[in-house]
């Protein structure tokens, strides 16, 4: 059975049984506490943790998962991927144990030509926790499951939470005995690879709080209702169903196993370890296409360096492989040729997904080679070192200079027999980490303890957003904070974060930067707005210092944003979807948004392409939003559910999730785009989109800049200054300049080599008269000197060479010239053969004079240069050449 035809069972199972399909979200998990989507209930947490009321008591879906800390055991056991697809069921209040045991076991059971899976009962064996008596009593008296079948387990296999605080619960697991053929008898207790988990059962019903592991962490409470969350592992029912090996040579996997073994000339049923490499190299692509498709890009922090950590792993175990040239475009697109079939949004944005993956292939093979030399020079050091573990801050430096992920680290040491001080990796990177971390902190919360603001939520409910039609309005205040802790009043000069029931205050959010203002109670009281945040969900809070009077929870009065501001970040905002859709006209869907940012009168736009944005194209979407601006095209937004927003066509960003209702803001007939922010109501109230330019901020991404409306017209007012000075200073007219200037440096340059000419001629001019002025000292021929400042090294070592061949006769001859240069002292000394033979080298006097001039230098005997500091100590390292000679002679 295909991987495509399971998953359409699985849900249409469920839906008959009154679950509403739910589609996968996004692998970028909508929750503070994930990085990436690890559980198909991860979109469901709210509801479990009774934050929001479920729109339905029953869901099936088919998640896209990615988890990656068992990277090490993919391609070398049967069944572990960092990207895979769980299928589960949930309940919501609805039915609890019972429910999901006996729904489990028809659909595994019933015959595939009844719709189910058709696994033979026999070969099923099950897990419980070991105090879970109720779970046992299920599957032994309602299903039949002969007890010898039924193990109990403790908490590290059979309880289950997120591994992070949350919801959490006793599960019970079931297996599929492979046969003899892959281990021994005795059920999972025993064996995982004979016996492999197919699908976790889950009975949440408390709460956990944070701890370490599997076991370690407190039971907070009940949840507010007994729950059910499943999840059955796609890919390894597809293993047993297609009656093949392991994971990777299901269908999805197995034809990017046969494209890599294409690539590479290595044949997959070659040699164990070959075949390791080709199935990391499958898995890691397949989760590498995945997680770009959903807006990630390759980083050193967070996500990114998920994604980088395992492209760099698949692509380096490429090469291992034998591949020469890039493959992972050829790879990515055979991944996207199978997943493309389940999840159709990959093949329109196909050109963005290949375009990062080549990028951070070619990044990488460059930093390759040079992260390779400093890592031999580090192994090579450790050695003469005596020691077998190289240093946490070479790991480092190669993790942070060169990209190197610290496994990749790992395996290169481990291949020239080192190990590494990971440890000392791990606490710089820590170090690294929460300096990052501190900084962002401080600039969006203050702190990072969000009990607070959740209290003020329960005690409060959600505040209301007004500002989408008011600027001011009536307010009340219903949570105060300083510090991170609740106060009930705070007074004149304190920094106070605000939390009203309703307010016209945008808090900052989907790139466009908070509204400013003031709030004035009816005491008197002023609270002055410097920042508007949402820390948590429904809690707008708003930042500032009480200028006047008291401030108390409870107080009613006025609040009105600073509309000045406001209207000037509409614009910016306006100007950002107008930007967006004109880059994704100019260059096709790759250009899609990676970030922004809205400000008063200025705007960044992040997007993707894989190559810089030539001036032309930039120009000319530039002109063209400055077209749509002048068509008044009106500006309106209308909230609709996510299918709807999809089927008009709107740009949605990642992240969001289907059955979310969503806010659409079009722009006449020209874009239509998923947004939460502020607008103008028209684009005639732009006035003008300047962009200044655009540059790359990482592999992949590019970053234009742009001003609007007066900004824009400031900035344009400046430059028309400025050329109207240049065009007064050339006296041309304005076009005219490029040709002018050029000409001009074009004369310059020649001028000053025309100098240089002349300057180098004099001072060999004069040679003859240095030559003339050769002083015998104790029968050596010695020339010193001091020519004029500003000689090259070259020119002075052409005089002295020049000087040495004039002076004739049978004495020995030594000439040392010194000049300044740049403010320092240089010297060259020349000594001629018969100098030599008593002893008088070129080196050893250069040596001397350096030394008085407070420097370095040395050469061979004939001739040698040096130099030092002090230009006033030339005469002395004179004198000191001038001894040396007398001393010889
Ligand atoms: N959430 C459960 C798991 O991931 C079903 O195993």
């Amino acid at each position: 059975m295909e991987s495509a035809e399971i998953r359409r069972r699985w849900l249409s199972f469920f839906e008959k049984r009154g679950h509403t399909v739910v589609p996968s979200a996004s692998l970028i998990a909508d929750d503070p506490t994930l990085l990436l989507v690890n559980a198909g209930m991860v979109p469901f947490k709210p509801y479990f943790l009774g934050e929001a009321t479920p729109p339905y008591r029953r869901a099936v879906s088919v998640q896209k998962v990615v988890r990656t800390p068992d990277i090490e055991e993919v391609g070398r056991t049967t069944r572990h991927g960092t990207f895979f697809q769980m299928c589960g069921n949930f309940s919501f209040g609805d039915y609890f144990r019972e429910g999901a045991i006996t729904q489990a076991w028809e659909l595994l059971t019933v015959p595939v030509a009844d719709g189910g899976y058709g696994l033979d009962p026999e070969r099923l064996w099950i897990t419980v926790f070991e105090r879970d008596d109720e779970a046992e009593r299920i599957w032994r008296d309602v299903v039949g499951v002969p007890a010898e079948r039924i193990q109990r387990l403790g908490m590290g296999p059979n309880f289950w939470s997120m591994g992070v605080p949350g919801p959490c619960g006793p599960c019970s697991e079931i297996f599929y005995d492979r046969g003899p053929g892959f281990g021994p008898e005795g059920g999972p207790a025993v064996n995982d690879e004979r016996y492999v988990e197919i699908w976790n059962l889950v009975f949440m019903q408390y709460e956990r709080g944070p701890g370490e592991g599997k076991e370690d962490y407190p039971i907070l409470g009940e949840l507010p209702a007994r729950n059910i969350d499943t999840g059955l592992g796609l890919e390894r029912l597809a293993m047993i169903l297609q009656d093949v090996h392991n994971m990777y040579e299901t269908d999805t996997l197995r034809v990017v196993i046969d494209r890599a073994s294409e690539l590479t000339g290595v044949r997959y049923g070659d040699a164990e370890s070959s075949d390791v490499s080709l199935r990391v190299v499958a898995d890691h692509l397949r989760t590498s296409v995945m997680l770009i498709g959903d807006g990630v890009t390759p980083g050193n922090e967070g996500r990114g360096y998920v994604l980088r950590r395992i492209m760099r792993r698949a692509i380096r175990t490429m090469r291992l492989l034998g591949a020469t040239r890039p493959v992972v475009g050829d790879l990515a697109d055979t991944v996207l040729g199978m997943m493309g079939q389940q999840y159709p949004e990959l093949l329109t944005d196909r050109a963005r997904i290949e375009a990062v993956a080549r990028a951070e292939e070619s990044a990488f093979l460059k930093t390759l080679q040079a992260g390779t030399t400093i890592l031999d020079a580090a192994v090579a050091d450790t050695r003469a070192a005596g020691s077998a573990v190289l240093a946490g801050d070479k790991a480092f430096q190669l993790h942070d200079t060169w990209g190197f992920p610290i496994d990749l680290t790992l395996e290169m040491a481990a291949e020239q027999g080192l190990s590494v001080d990971e440890a000392g990796f791990r606490r710089l990177m820590q170090e690294q980490r929460d300096r990052a971390k501190a900084d962002a902190r401080a600039k969006k919360q203050g702190h990072a303890d969000l009990s607070a603001y959740r209290e003020v939520a329960d005690a409060a409910g959600p505040s209301e957003f007004t500002g989408y039609t008011e600027t001011a309005g009536e307010v009340r205040v219903v949570g105060l904070l300083a510090n991170g802790a609740s106060v009930p009043a705070a007074s004149e000069g304190d920094d106070v974060e605000v939390v009203l029931d309703r307010t016209p205050f945008y808090a900052e959010g989907g790139g466009q930067l908070a509204d400013t203002g003031r709030i004035r109670l009816e005491n008197g009281s002023v609270v002055e707005v410097r920042d508007v945040q949402q820390p948590v969900p429904g809690v707008i809070v708003h930042k500032g210092t009480v200028q006047v009077g008291e401030v108390t929870v409870g107080a009613g009065g006025y609040g009105r944003i600073d509309l000045h501001r406001r209207r000037a970040i509409a614009r910016a905002h306006s100007a950002t979807h107008l930007t967006h859709q004109a880059l994704r006209d100019a260059l096709g869907p790759t250009a899609a948004q990676a970030g922004s940012e809205n400000a008063p009168g200025r705007f960044r736009f992040d997007f993707g392409s894989p190559a810089a944005v030539p001036g032309t194209v930039l120009s000319d979407v530039e002109q063209k939003i400055n077209d749509v601006l002048v068509r008044e095209l009106d500006v309106s937004a209308e909230v609709m559910s996510m299918e709807e927003a999809r089927k008009q066509g709107a740009i949605a960003e990642f992240g969001e999730k289907y059955g979310d209702r969503v806010r659409v803001v079009t722009i006449g007939d020209y874009s239509k785009e998923l947004c939460g922010g502020t607008h103008v109501h028209n684009t005639a109230q732009l006035g003008l989109v300047k962009l200044l330019g655009e540059s790359s901020i990482g592999s992949g991404v590019r970053r234009v800049e742009a001003l609007v409306g007066a900004d824009a017209y400031r900035f344009l007012a400046r430059e028309h200054t400025v050329v109207a000075q240049l065009t007064e200073l050339v006296k041309g007219r304005p076009e005219e300049l490029p040709e002018r200037v050029s000409g001009m440096l074009t004369r310059l340059r020649e001028a000053e080599k025309e100098i240089e000419r002349f300057r180098a001629q004099k001072v060999l001019e004069a040679a003859g008269s240095l030559a003339a002025g050769a002083r015998d000292v104790r029968g050596v021929a010695l020339v010193t000197g001091r020519v004029p400042d500003g000689t090259t090294a070259d020119d002075l070592r052409t005089l002295v060479l020049d000087v040495r061949g004039r002076i004739t006769g049978d004495r020995p001859v030594v000439v040392a010239l010194f000049t300044v240069a740049k403010g320092r002292p240089l010297t060259v000394v020349a000594t001629d053969e018969a100098a030599r033979e008593r002893g008088l080298r070129a080196g050893d006097l250069v040596r001397a004079a350096s030394r008085a001039l407070g420097g370095g230098g040395g050469g061979k005997p004939d001739v040698a240069q040096g130099g030092g500091q002090d230009p006033a100590a030339i005469d002395e390292a004179l004198t000191a050449v001038e001894r040396l000679v007398a001393e010889a002679a």
